[in-house]
């Protein structure tokens, strides 16, 4: 890697591209010939109008996102949509579906709970969260008024691999840890949202992408004004001042992406990232993935050798060698590699090797 980088495997907030940083370093004092910083600049100064303007054009197309979807840039974190969700769209039949895949959807499924009558569509707790439902095992209430799930489960490493079928009632999805990695068909979506700090740019911004039919739902009466998605999409996300420099950062961060080839680029390489890992993973006799196969996911990889000494070990050791922040979370233990769009496919290849001469020495 360039200069003193070092490979961090944070499962968020997470590496950003390198030229990004650059780029962003580049301009901290003055952006473009204007004299200051973008976090100096007043959000409704015409520079930064344009600077917000292009990002939320290079992400429509990157995306695909349809035109009758609106895109917001919010505060508050993927966390604050969790109650927003409810508080929009459950009053239409006061009931809603929640798929609990792992602790984040565990905690979207509590918070809604305060809003209205929750059915749990599926619950992956009895084999603590190693594999996804299939369309089969989900329970679905043809009532609800939404169909609430989490893309891509970063903690237990798991990933649906296809879009829920549920007919008329509308999808909502929690896309933080998996966003801008491959394409996604936003048409069959209701709400897609994604807490930035993993695939887009630094804790402080999150992205909600909303069906425009959905603004006109009644809302809860003590809906706060800035959680109330019509609000927020006739103010432009702009009803109090937004997290300026994260949206600027964002917007090189899809610049990237876009000379990568775009999310369709990113899936290509996401797959070779992976694959080098999960390839080891199968053939390592020190080293497994906990996770059902068909289930991995590509951006979170949990490993574990059966051993909580010598995982204790391997973490000093990768830590010391320059592969950080590669413990697992405490609800699952062992190891964790976060392998998002950032990660140069180098680094995963001399994580695996460093994992290899490991198991050698270890044997
Ligand atoms: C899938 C998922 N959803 C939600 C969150 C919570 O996001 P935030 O900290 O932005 O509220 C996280 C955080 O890691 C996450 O991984």
């Amino acid at each position: 890697m360039t200069n003193d980088r070092i490979y961090n495997f944070s499962a968020g907030p997470s590496m950003l591209p390198l030229e990004v940083l650059q780029k962003a370093g580049s301009e901290i004092t003055n952006y473009n010939g204007s004299g200051m910083s973008v976090m100096e600049m007043s959000h409704r100064s015409k520079v930064f109008i344009k600077i917000h303007e292009e990002t939320k054009a290079d992400l429509r197309r990157l995306l695909k996102i349809p035109e009758n979807y609106s895109i917001l840039f919010l505060q508050g974190g993927a966390t604050l949509q969790f109650a927003a969700v409810p508080m929009n769209l459950i009053k239409l039949t006061g009931k809603a579906d929640y798929a609990i895949t792992g602790n984040f959807a565990n905690l979207a499924y509590k918070e809604a709970k305060k809003y209205g009558i929750c059915n749990v569509a599926a619950n992956t707790e009895d084999a603590n969260h190693t594999y996804i439902p299939s369309q089969s095992e989900l329970k679905l209430d043809s009532e609800a008024s939404y169909f609430y799930y989490c893309a891509n489960n970063t903690i237990y490493g798991t990933e649906w691999k296809y879009i829920p079928e549920t007919g008329n009632v509308p999808l909502v999805c929690d896309m933080s840890s998996n966003i801008m990695s491959k394409p996604v068909d936003v048409s069959k979506y209701g709400i897609i949202f994604a807490g930035a700090q993993k695939n887009m740019a630094p804790a402080g911004v999150t992205v909600v992408i909303i069906r425009n039919d959905l603004l006109e739902r009644e809302v809860m009466p003590y809906t706060p004004v800035m959680m109330n998605y019509k609000t927020l999409v006739e103010a432009d996300s702009m009803h109090n001042t937004p997290p300026c420099y994260n949206i600027y950062i964002l917007g090189l961060v899809l610049k990237w992406v876009d000379s990568l080839g775009g999310v369709e680029g990113m899936e290509k390489i996401k797959k070779e990232r992976a694959k080098i890992l999960y390839d080891y993973l199968d053939e390592s006799k020190l080293f497994k993935s906990p996770v059902r196969p068909d289930c991995r996911s590509d951006m979170n990889v949990p490993f574990v050798t059966g051993s909580k000494e010598l995982d204790d070990k391997f973490i000093a050791e990768a830590s010391a060698n320059g592969f950080a922040n590669i413990a697992g979370h405490r609800k699952v233990g062992g190891m964790r590699a976060s392998i998002y769009n950032a990660m140069p496919i180098e680094g995963v290849k001399a994580l695996v090797e460093f994992m290899k001469d490991f198991e050698t020495k270890n044997k």
